[in-house]
This record gives structure tokens, C-alpha cells and sequence, in this order.
């Protein structure tokens, strides 16, 4: 019943880096308001972070091979320019939730395009920190 929730680049700073964008939240704040959630619903989660994008697809493949639940997904910009992350998604049958802090379908263009949102089984952003809760809600649901 375990969760991989997986983040990808620069969100190690969460808290510190633009925060008018991503506001004062960290990451290890996040893997604590999860881990009561998880709690909550009867999951368990698995929280990393990596800015090497062939960590995230090393990972990937871990999910599968140890039977995660389900992978929650914020490759943060890997997620607009990665096919190897793309191409890993498909290659598991472990279900992925990609989620972001912010919404990048209201930032610049170059953040409109998703690899991992044309795999992934749904897509949960804009919502902050709650986008990380609702994706896993999702999955205590059964919906993903
Ligand atoms: C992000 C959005 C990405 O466009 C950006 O590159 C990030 C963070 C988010 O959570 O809002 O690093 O994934």
C-alpha cells in the first residue's frame, strides 16, 4: 500500500525559491502533512527528491518492480522536456499521478507542454501543497 511520491528538480529549495510562486511551504513540510494523510487512508508513502532526471526514471522503475500502489509525479521542469520520463510511464503498469504546485498551463508557454501529463493517469495542479493531498486522495479512492 505503499505511495512513491517522486520530485524532480530544484524542489529541494521549496520554501526558499520563488516563493510568490511556490510559496513558503518545504518539502520535508509536505512529506509530513502526507504521512498523516497517508495515515489517515490506510496508505503508506515514499517521499524523494532527485535533480538528475535518470534518477526519476531509475525510481520509476523501482515503483513497478516493488508493487507501489501508485506514484505521485512532480518531475517540476523535467515534466516539459523529458520523452525518457514520458517513455518510463508507459513502460510500468504502476498508475502515476503528476502533480505541481503551481498551474504551468497559466505560466509561459514553454511550460504548457507536459510529457508526463500524456502518460500519466491524471494530472492534479495549481492547488500548492494540496495538489500533493488530492492526488493521494485519489488514489485512497480508488480512482486512480
Ligand atoms: C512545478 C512546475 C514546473 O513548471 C516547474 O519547472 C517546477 C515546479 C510545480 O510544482 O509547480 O519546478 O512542477
Amino acid at each position: 500500500n505503499t505511495v512513491y511520491v517522486l520530485n524532480g528538480p530544484n524542489l529541494n529549495l521549496l520554501g526558499l525559491r520563488e516563493p510568490e510562486i511556490y510559496g513558503r511551504v518545504t518539502l520535508d513540510e509536505i512529506a509530513g502533512m502526507l504521512e498523516d494523510r497517508a495515515l489517515e487512508l490506510g496508505l503508506a508513502i515514499d517521499m524523494r527528491q532527485t535533480n538528475h532526471e535518470g534518477m526519476l526514471v531509475d525510481w520509476l522503475h523501482e515503483a513497478q518492480a516493488e508493487g507501489a500502489r501508485a506514484v505521485l509525479l512532480n518531475a517540476a521542469a523535467y515534466t516539459h522536456t523529458s520523452i525518457a520520463l514520458l517513455d518510463a510511464i508507459k513502460a510500468i503498469t504502476t498508475p502515476v499521478i503528476e502533480v505541481h504546485l503551481s498551474d504551468p498551463k497559466v505560466r509561459e508557454d514553454f511550460r504548457h507542454a507536459s510529457y508526463v501529463g500524456m502518460a500519466a493517469a491524471k494530472t492534479v495542479e495549481g492547488h500548492g501543497p494540496d495538489s500533493y493531498r488530492i492526488a493521494l486522495e485519489a488514489v485512497a479512492s480508488g480512482e486512480v
